[in-house]
């Protein structure tokens, strides 16, 4: 039996990556996709996952849009140049969406989901936190119902927009205070395990004879690698989205710690830090897990063999 799989996202370079790992892996079934603001406005992001599940001919995945601005604070920029393109997708040619989203309220649509569900959902959210914050700010009854919550975001040690925040929790630090703080039992993927993990451009070549797939992907990976080889000098990336959702397929696939999570959202210097507190505190409990290792060869190899199943109806 398939697990019921919600994915909450910003689509997104490797946000894109990680949805598409989800549909093609039938441990997982996706019942819902929920848009949030992030790598780019709401509007693009909303839009890229609509032209995504069109592609991949899975438009019956229900979509619903939810928050562009931040839980609490007015959006910052990261004064870096867009990672994924000014559209989210490195101005992919991919048609404008023909379906539309089924809300504009998807705090309300994942708990709908989650209340619903026959089954404990996996909850997995790879951009800001902003609408799981307010989904579990107006429906709280539903955090004990969530199967698995994991996220893609946060680090122990170090971060991407600064020396201490990950990009994720450092556009929204109030809405992964609240997270963190909600009962959800978080499972955080957070940079200290995606950059142990290179993804070179090589992993793509497959796709070169499958058609539109192979086009929009291989047109998407490349933009993405001109990002990241800026910095690291080689053809690789770093595929956040897709290691978080390789968790939530299958459970423990990563090395995790169960340790004690809070956000701090006033510091000068570490505003968005997820600060980890391995102290054993009598009687606080432990709120969260930190991924710490992954096998990267392995999970390259069901990253291929999912994305190989989506895309053979377009191999020439
Ligand atoms: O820091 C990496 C995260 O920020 C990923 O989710 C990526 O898509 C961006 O949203
Ligand atoms: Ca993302």
């Amino acid at each position: 039996m398939p697990i019921p799989l919600i994915i909450d996202t910003d689509p997104g370079l490797d946000d894109a990556i990680a949805i598409a790992l989800a549909l093609g892996s039938p441990e997982v079934e996706v019942i819902g996709i929920s848009t949030v603001g992030g790598n780019t406005n709401l509007e693009n992001t909303t839009r890229n996952a609509l032209r995504l599940l069109e592609l991949l001919d899975r438009a019956d995945v229900p979509v619903a849009s939810g928050h562009d601005e931040p839980y609490a604070r007015a959006k910052q920029e990261t004064g870096n140049p867009p990672v994924h393109g000014l559209d989210g997708f490195a101005s992919v040619d991919l048609p404008e969406p023909k379906t539309s989203v089924v809300s504009t309220d998807s705090p309300a649509f994942m708990a709908d989901l989650i209340r619903n569900s026959a089954q404990p959902v996996t909850l997995v959210a790879i951009g800001p936190l902003t609408n799981i914050a307010h989904m579990v700010d107006r429906f709280p009854e539903v955090v004990p119902m969530v199967g698995r919550f994991i996220i893609m975001g946060g680090a122990a040690k170090t971060g991407n927009v600064t020396p201490v925040a990950e990009f994720n929790v450092w556009h929204d630090p109030e809405a992964a205070k609240v997270v963190f703080a909600s009962g959800l039992k978080t499972v955080m993927v957070g940079l200290d395990v995606t950059h142990s993990v290179k993804t070179y451009e090589t992993e793509f070549e497959w796709m070169a004879n499958h058609g539109k797939f192979g086009e929009v992907f291989q047109q998407m990976m490349k933009y993405y690698t001109d990002f990241y080889s800026q910095f690291y000098g080689e053809r690789m990336t770093h595929q956040h989205d897709a290691l978080a959702m390789a968790e939530a397929i299958w459970p423990g696939i990563m090395m995790l710690e169960e340790t004690t999570i809070d956000v701090e959202t006033r510091g000068e210097l570490t505003d968005g830090m997820t600060v980890v507190d391995d102290r054993d505190r009598k009687g606080r409990g432990r709120n969260s897990w930190v991924a710490w290792t992954i096998d990267g060869d392995d999970f390259h190899v069901r990253l291929r063999n999912a994305l190989g199943a989506l895309a053979e109806p377009f191999r020439s």
